[in-house]
């Protein structure tokens, strides 16, 4: 079948099956491009079902760019919390803000503006002109990666493969309804060619599938997998006579800045804070290790300077990492 035929039947399948979801409108672009950009940010690594409350939460808070240009960096995270990667609200905080200073407040729509705004790469420009402004861009997400793969049987691993998969899938792009089409093709992955259990009987492709007949279908596309580097270290519960705990807003570049935490470090010295070890230890995965920590608990009037003491009742007051949640929540577990 040719591919406008394909890019046919799909809209047509999105057009009675497609989800409704909250930043999504059928039938074209969505009137308020910043209702794009908050999702698309939102859903650069988390899923759709964790996205839905946290985006109804943040557009009642921050219901214009102008709104969000002009909230604290401080509040923003606090509507971010337990979203994760917090780099993202920070890149969209001041998205917001260049689009307000740089661009009197309306988005831009040509590319290589778009690609100046901060937290946005070639995956997520691509999603916003498409579905913001209806223009006839790509989108290669995981949903769509597998449903490319699986199309034209290819095997090999797809980090091989990425400018194949982008060609395949910039070709069956429909031109003339690009918005519903990167919803419709991000829609097939997540409902029909799922990861387990594929449906094929209800794929609009089926017939041209090159995949179906496959019994590895579910092999499709081939991931190598990625060892996670596994590291070590140790968390401070430091309490002054008060009963207040030792907390510090964390100013390092990268992973979690901004946010607050315990102190905690790798382990060189693993009982810096003179304390005792609780017996107890808390692991999260990040994206490119897995972190254990040991958690130590100590008392003092003073600990290093970049911190501050404070009751335990006031720590929901302040954004902390999922992770420095999971330190607190199992410190207090009997
Ligand atoms: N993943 C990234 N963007 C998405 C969207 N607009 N709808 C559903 N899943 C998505």
């Amino acid at each position: 079948m040719n591919k406008l035929n394909l890019s046919q039947l799909l809209l047509e399948w999105y057009a009675i099956n497609g989800r409704k979801l909250p930043w999504r409108v059928k039938g074209g672009a969505h009137p308020d491009p910043y209702v794009i950009l908050v999702s698309e940010f939102m859903l650069q690594q988390t899923t759709v079902k964790t996205v839905i409350p946290y985006f109804h939460r943040f557009i009642e808070r921050f219901p214009t760019i102008a709104d969000l240009a002009a909230a604290s960096e401080e509040e923003v995270y606090l509507y971010w919390q337990g979203l994760g990667y917090y780099t993202r609200a920070k890149s969209l905080h001041r998205t917001a803000q260049m689009i307000v200073e740089d661009f009197d407040g309306v988005f831009p729509q040509d590319k290589a503006d778009v690609l100046k705004l901060k937290g946005i790469g070639p995956y997520t420009v691509a999603s916003f002109l498409a579905l913001a402004f209806n223009q006839p861009e790509t989108v290669v997400d995981g949903n769509v990666i597998r449903v490319i793969c699986r199309l034209y049987h290819l095997t090999e691993p797809a980090a091989d493969i990425t400018e194949i998969i982008k060609e395949k899938a910039a070709a069956l792009t429909d031109k003339t309804n690009p918005a519903d089409y990167a919803s419709a093709i991000m829609d097939l992955g997540a409902m029909v060619c799922t990861p387990k259990n594929p449906q094929c009987l209800l794929c609009p492709w089926q017939k041209d599938c090159l995949s179906k007949d496959d019994a590895a279908l579910e092999k499709i596309p081939n991931r190598r997998k990625l060892e996670k580097k596994a590291k070590l270290g140790s968390v401070y519960l430091v309490f002054n006579s008060k009963g207040e705990v030792y907390i510090r807003k964390r100013t390092e570049k990268g992973l979690l800045s901004g946010l607050y935490e315990f102190p905690w470090q790798e382990n060189e010295d693993e009982n810096a804070c003179g304390g005792t070890d609780t017996g107890k230890e808390v692991s999260h995965v990040f994206t490119h290790f897995k972190l254990t920590l040991k958690i130590f608990r100590a008392e003092a009037e003073k600990f290093e300077a970049d911190g501050f003491f404070t009751a335990p009742a006031e720590l929901e007051n302040y954004p902390f990492s999922t992770f420095m949640k999971k330190v607190w929540k199992t410190s207090l577990k009997k």
